[in-house]
């Protein structure tokens, strides 16, 4: 794996990213309340530039009827179609193709069962720099 200088960790404070060229990869370095991740450049739904995407919340689990907003500037929302992801993880819990409901037929699995993984990459902090490992 090779080691990628992204930056002056100074000059990446909470709440920013930065888009560097790892190889023949995009990958996008977020500072998120002081730790950073790394996620691929790359939305798994149809190839979108993700990381260009609005950091922001998403709406919790509730009661019916209820809204819950939660999880602030944890989610990159992809610029074309929406798909929330996790920046720490890569997961997103809404895909709209695994939202397609049958009438008669009801399955039951494991929770996160088939989630669609970002590709995620190691970040650490040495001397003051941004190392990305890709
Ligand atoms: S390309 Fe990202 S949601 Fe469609």
């Amino acid at each position: 794996m090779a080691r990628y200088v992204v930056g002056r960790a100074a000059d990446l404070p909470p709440g920013s990213r930065r888009i560097v060229t790892a190889g023949s990869r995009s990958i996008g370095v977020f500072n998120i309340r002081g730790r950073f991740y790394a996620l691929r450049n790359r939305c798994p739904h149809q190839g979108a530039p993700l990381c260009l995407g609005k950091i922001k919340g998403t709406t919790l689990p509730g009661r019916p009827y209820e809204y819950l907003y939660g999880r602030e500037d944890e989610i990159i929302q992809c610029p074309w179609h929406g798909w929330e992801f996790e920046i720490a993880t890569g997961r997103t819990h809404f895909n709209p193709h695994k939202m397609r409901a049958k009438t008669f037929e009801v399955t039951v699995g494991r929770a996160g069962e088939q989630d669609v993984i970002l590709e995620t990459f190691p970040v650490t902090t040495e001397d003051g720099l941004v190392i990305l490992h890709a």
